[in-house]
């Protein structure tokens, strides 16, 4: 398995200068004095950076600044809103390719290659698909016109600003939440997260070089009692573009429902959150290619992508042929350690909390009976390094069949081939979430056959393939039930939520 692309084996980590950052409103920097540090999850020892934290005060004058900047933004002709973001994807993919991929690396933990994917390809992609898609949103006239009348249809941007609430895992996602609305022509609050302020500086930095106008975009890191608190409080609120756990977008829905009477319109609630993605290999699947993309689906980034493969549904003829040995074999060859080392695989967890979820898990699921055929140990005294773990359970409906772990922990349960139709269903009902999904399988009417049984259980299929790895322009990226609103990132359809239509008739 080739790790990382050719050019990166000479490829060499930047030094991260150690200024302390700040919140950026306004296109000013703004220090509150409320230092926070961004961690290195690979060693106890160093910080990646230190920062200013937004108070109430940075908030309140971030949201009167942007909503200042709303009129000139909106105003602004198409075809020069999109130059930024076409200038912000060549400065991604070119000048600063490697220091966001170094940023990511140390700061999220990535290897160079899942950085490379993340913080150079799919950002700019992000970018530039976006402006692909504005423009064919923009030129979408589906009005019969009569004769003596004119119809036509303006895709406004929403009327206050939109916040964006956007994770550590990925520094695409990081930029896209905010650039996604700011396309159309909104203003918009950024909350980062903590453990990926670094990177996500470094986008606001890009988009800002770019011309991106002083307070279309305000970056403001911070708790989110401060930011988040203050923003769905306020009656300017428009929306909310998230990713992030299912926890917390239940709790901000709930929040935003009991703010509902100070907004002007229904906020535009927009999320993706958790997911507990299922390979199936049915009978006829090609073992080697599912076993290979297995590994790869749940151990990718130490298996912290919402997308990441976590329980495995094999047939027991599969399983007894071949499949089960080949498994352990590849998962043991993965090697565990900082990403500054290119032949590591498996990077750290995120972080203290990510690092006791994920050991208890193993922990729980040793005591109810499952087995751990690799794996199991885990490391925190120099990093949060966690092994690559094979469970295998007699229960399907097991705590690690279930719930979500975001760690590099995969769960396998070995069907009898007899009970393929009751695996369908146990798929798609035992889990709360629908996010992805991947089926093997070499007969063409199996495939078939259980993509229309699991209509609801993914947001995202793939045939032959792992369940991680949208690519923007090819894989609108999304899932239902816990997973979120399924408004498919990387395509046209979500920037339909952040536009709010008006129909004009002209009579002659
Ligand atoms: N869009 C990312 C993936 O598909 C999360 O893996």
């Amino acid at each position: 398995m080739a790790l990382y692309t050719p050019q990166l084996a000479s490829f060499k980590v930047p030094a991260i200068d150690n200024e302390p950052m700040s919140c950026i409103v306004n296109g000013k920097e703004v220090k509150t004095g409320k230092l926070a540090k961004q961690p290195m999850p690979a060693t106890h020892a160093k910080h990646l950076c230190t920062y200013h934290e937004a108070d109430q005060a940075t908030v309140a004058s971030a949201i009167k600044g942007a909503l200042a900047a709303k009129a000139e933004w909106e105003a602004m002709p198409w075809n020069d809103r999109a130059a930024i973001f076409l200038k912000a994807a060549d400065l991604v993919s070119g000048k600063y390719r490697y220091k966001l991929m170094a940023a990511t690396m140390l700061g999220q933990g990535k290897n160079a290659w899942q950085a490379e994917i993340d913080a150079a390809a799919e950002l700019s992609d992000f970018f530039r698909f976006g402006v692909k898609y504005v423009e064919e949103l923009y030129s979408q006239q589906p009005l019969k016109n009569a004769p003596g009348a004119w119809n036509r249809i303006e895709y406004r941007p929403l009327e206050g600003f939109v916040l964006a609430v956007s994770p550590f895992n990925f520094t695409a996602i990081g930029g896209n939440l905010p650039g996604t609305p700011a396309l159309v022509g909104n203003v918009v609050l950024w909350k980062p997260s903590p453990a990926a302020t670094y990177s996500n500086y470094l986008v606001y930095k890009i988009l800002e070089e770019a011309g991106l106008p002083a307070g279309v975009i305000q970056f403001v890191p911070g708790p989110p009692e401060e930011v988040v608190g203050q923003a769905i409080s306020h009656p300017e609120f428009a929306s909310l573009h998230f990713t992030g756990s299912t926890l917390v977008f239940k709790k901000l829905w709930k929040d935003i429902a009991a703010n509902l009477d100070k907004y002007r319109s229904y906020p535009r609630i927009v999320g993706e959150t958790g997911g507990k993605n299922f390979h199936l290999i049915h009978p006829s699947a090609e073992i080697k290619n599912a076993v290979n993309q297995s590994v790869r689906g749940a151990f990718e980034y130490q298996g912290q992508k919402c997308s990441a493969l976590s329980r495995l549904y094999v047939a027991a003829s599969v399983w007894n042929n071949g499949f089960k040995d080949q498994l352990l074999t590849e998962v043991a060859k993965l090697k565990v350690g900082p990403p500054t080392d290119f032949t590591n695989f498996v990077g750290p967890v995120i972080g203290r909390p990510a690092f006791d979820k994920i050991t208890g898990y193993i922990k729980q699921a040793k005591e109810a009976g499952g087995e751990i055929l690799v794996g199991g140990g885990a490391d925190d005294s120099v990093g949060y390094f966690v092994q690559p773990t094979v469970i295998l359970t007699k229960d399907p409906k097991s705590v690690t069949m279930v719930e979500e772990i975001f760690g590099p922990v995969l769960t396998v349960y070995v069907y009898d081939d007899a009970d393929y139709e009751k695996t369908l269903d146990l798929i798609d009902t035992s889990t709360a979430y629908a996010l992805t999904g991947s089926i093997f399988a070499s007969d063409r009417k199996a495939l078939l056959h259980a993509t229309n049984r699991l209509r609801n259980a993914a947001g995202n299929v793939y045939y032959n393939e792992k369940c991680t790895g949208a690519v923007v322009g090819q894989q609108p990226f999304g899932g239902a039930r816990a997973s979120g609103t399924n408004d498919k990132a990387g395509s046209i359809s979500i920037f339909y939520r952040f536009v709010s239509a008006r129909s004009i008739k002209e009579n002659f």
